[in-house]
This record gives structure tokens, C-alpha cells and sequence, in this order.
């Protein structure tokens, strides 16, 4: 046992090369008993490498990791367990049948037949599988599959549950599903660790969110730690789109960076550092607009203007430099410009 054993889980210096891709670069993370941890990040940032090591399925090449407070290197059979793992690609045997594959899966853990049939029925019955426990898996929809997945994590109750994208792929209603579970799980005293690309479900489930990108962790907070540290918004509406390129030029005297135009909303936004004091900046920077303007040009009219709070994707943006993998593909890589979120999916939709 280890210092650490009071958390879930204990990683110190983390590194994993895969022959020259250095996936994980020395990462550091805690996980506290009971809470539920958020691990963010974008496509290859290291999560299911890390999810791998802590499930005693892949080795580290130096660095150390605990899982309830067992050295994953030293003592993986006691790692495993005490941990229920859902992979983000599907580790249930498809020529077996729902009902089959969690049976099982409770024999494993050791219990008897009796118990491992109702231990099966109930976790079918609570993702909605019932109705197709009879059939091979091979045949259930991505999202019958998923549902299963997560079911098999929670054979045997294990006190530590690692979901790697839970919910990627899944309909709305089986996210929800998902979602719940993840709640109930929570509130019955589990402690889980969740990959996802969602920044909605982090935000929702996690009680802290680490960061990840290019095998280093970046940020860790809680949801609203980290949207406090990203800093406010300047967020400007006007009422005619030609008046948006005078409001642009006030938001970027205000705040000295570059506003992202949303044609569509007629709306100029840019981050800003000093929030109240960029905010009165931006109100004098409108009124010497108007002033500097012929007397036959209208003012700028401000239909709204404001500071609003970081989201998630703006820190997540802010963090990585790139949007996630679900935006458009056109708003990678450019921090300052690119599409914070979905509030600007119509950004410049007219000329
Ligand atoms: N088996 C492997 N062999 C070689 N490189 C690998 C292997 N598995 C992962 N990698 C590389 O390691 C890095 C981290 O990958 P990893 O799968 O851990 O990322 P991820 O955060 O889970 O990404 P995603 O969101 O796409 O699932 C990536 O650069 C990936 O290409
Ligand atoms: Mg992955």
C-alpha cells in the first residue's frame, strides 16, 4: 500500500512512449475517493492511454500509478479488483448474449450462479436491455452496445468505475440514460473516472475536470474554477450588420484582441482580461465611433452589450488551441478566431 491510499487514484509522473510518439509526458492527477473526475480532452491527448495504464492494461515507462492504493505495475491483480472499466471501443463478446455476457462477467468476480443471474437481470433491466437480453450482441445497435458496455462495468459494484467516452456515439435518450447512471453512481458513494469529449457532460457530471492535451495536463479545476480562471467575455450587439464593423473596431480598442463577428446575431465578442475596465473601455470606444463618424452616417445603435462568463468550450478552446473533434473542422487551430462553442455555427453565414 501507499501513502496515497486515501484516493481512488494516484498518478505521479507519468510517462508512456509509444516506440517515438510520446503519448504521456509526465502527467500528474488525483482522484478522491467518492468524487466523480472529468478527464477532457481533445483527440489524442492521452485519455485512453491513461485509462489503459490504470486498468492495468498497458504498462508506464516510468512514473507511478495507484489505483485504490495499489501500484498498478506491482500488484495489477489487486488493481483489478476493485475497478469496473467500460473501454471506448466495446470489449463485450458479440457471440454471446446480453444476458450471457454479464453473467459471466459476475461469475468472474466469483459469485454464484443464483446471484450472478439477478446481478445480470437487474443491470439489463436498468439500461434497458431486457428486451434484447436474449440476443447475441453482435446484433444489438451502437447504442444497445454502449448501454452494455456500461452495464459490465458495474458487475460486482467495484467502489472505482473507468469510463472511457461513455457516450460517444449514443442517441440523446440512451445519453441520458448514461448520464443518470453515472449520477446514481456517483451518489451511492462511487468513485469514477470519466473520458469524454463533451464538455457538456464534464460540466454535468464531473465534480473536478482535468485537462488533458498532448499527454500533459493542462487545467484542473472544478467546472467553475476553470471558467472563472479563463476570464470574461465582451459580448456587443447592434441592431444593423452594417454598424458591426464599427462595433468590432471598439471591441478590439477595448479589449486588444481579436473579435470574433457574428453576422448573423449581429453580434461582436472577444475575450476580456480586465472585465468592468474593458467593458467601459469598449462604452467610450462606441461613443468616439459615433463622434468620429460624418454627420450623414448613423450611430452605431447598441442593441445589448455586456460581459458574460467563459463556457467550457471557450476554457477548452482557450487550453488547447483547437476545438473539439465535433466542431467544424474549419475552426481548428485558431484560438483567437475560431468558433467558441455552438452559439456561432452561423457565424458569417451572410456576407
Ligand atoms: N497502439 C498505439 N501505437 C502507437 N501510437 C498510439 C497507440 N495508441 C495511441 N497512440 C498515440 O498516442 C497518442 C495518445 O492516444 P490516445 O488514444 O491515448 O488519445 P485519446 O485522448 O484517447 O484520443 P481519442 O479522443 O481520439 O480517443 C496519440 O498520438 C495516438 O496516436
Ligand atoms: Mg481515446
Amino acid at each position: 500500500m501507499h501513502a496515497s491510499s486515501r484516493s481512488a487514484i494516484a498518478i505521479e509522473g507519468l510517462h508512456k512512449k509509444y516506440r517515438t510518439n510520446h503519448a504521456l509526458r509526465g502527467v500528474e492527477l488525483e482522484v478522491r475517493t467518492g468524487e466523480v473526475m472529468g478527464l477532457l480532452g481533445p483527440n489524442g491527448a492521452g485519455k485512453t492511454t491513461l485509462v489503459k495504464i490504470l486498468t492495468t492494461l498497458l504498462r508506464p515507462d516510468h512514473g507511478h500509478a495507484y489505483v485504490n492504493g495499489w501500484n498498478v505495475s506491482a500488484e495489477p491483480e489487486k488493481v483489478r479488483a476493485t475497478i469496473g472499466m467500460a473501454g471506448q471501443y466495446s470489449t463485450v463478446d458479440g457471440l454471446l448474449t446480453g444476458f450471457e455476457n454479464l453473467y459471466l462477467l459476475a461469475k468472474l468476480r466469483g459469485v454464484g450462479r443464483r446471484t450472478a443471474r439477478r446481478v445480470a437481470d437487474d443491470l439489463l433491466s436498468r439500461f434497458r436491455l431486457t428486451d434484447v437480453a436474449g440476443r447475441p450482441v453482435g446484433a444489438y445497435s451502437g447504442g444497445m452496445r454502449r448501454r452494455l458496455d456500461l452495464a459490465a462495468a458495474l458487475v460486482g459494484s467495484p467502489p472505482l468505475v473507468v469510463l472511457d467516452e461513455p457516450t460517444t456515439g449514443l442517441d440523446p435518450e440512451s445519453r441520458l440514460d448514461t448520464w443518470e447512471a453515472v449520477s446514481e453512481l456517483a451518489a451511492a458513494g462511487t468513485t469514477i473516472l470519466l473520458t469524454t469529449q463533451y464538455l457538456e457532460e464534464a460540466d454535468r457530471l464531473a465534480d473536478r475536470i482535468t485537462v488533458i492535451d498532448r499527454g500533459r495536463v493542462v487545467a484542473e479545476g472544478t467546472s467553475d474554477s476553470l471558467k472563472s480562471a479563463a476570464g470574461n467575455r465582451l459580448v456587443v450587439c447592434v441592431a444593423q450588420e452594417h454598424q458591426l464593423d464599427a462595433a468590432a473596431r471598439a471591441v478590439a480598442r477595448a479589449t486588444g484582441a481579436t473579435p470574433t463577428v457574428d453576422r448573423r446575431a449581429r453580434r461582436v465578442e472577444a475575450p476580456a482580461a480586465d472585465g468592468r475596465a474593458a467593458l467601459a473601455r469598449a462604452l467610450a470606444a462606441l461613443e468616439n465611433e459615433n463622434d468620429a463618424d460624418a454627420e450623414d452616417v448613423e450611430d452605431v445603435e447598441v442593441l445589448e452589450i455586456g460581459l458574460i462568463r467563459c463556457t467550457l468550450d471557450d476554457v477548452f478552446l482557450g487550453l488547447t488551441g483547437h476545438a473539439r473533434h465535433s466542431d467544424h473542422a474549419g475552426h481548428a487551430g485558431h484560438a483567437g478566431h475560431a468558433g467558441h462553442g455552438h452559439r456561432h455555427t452561423d457565424r458569417e453565414a451572410t456576407p
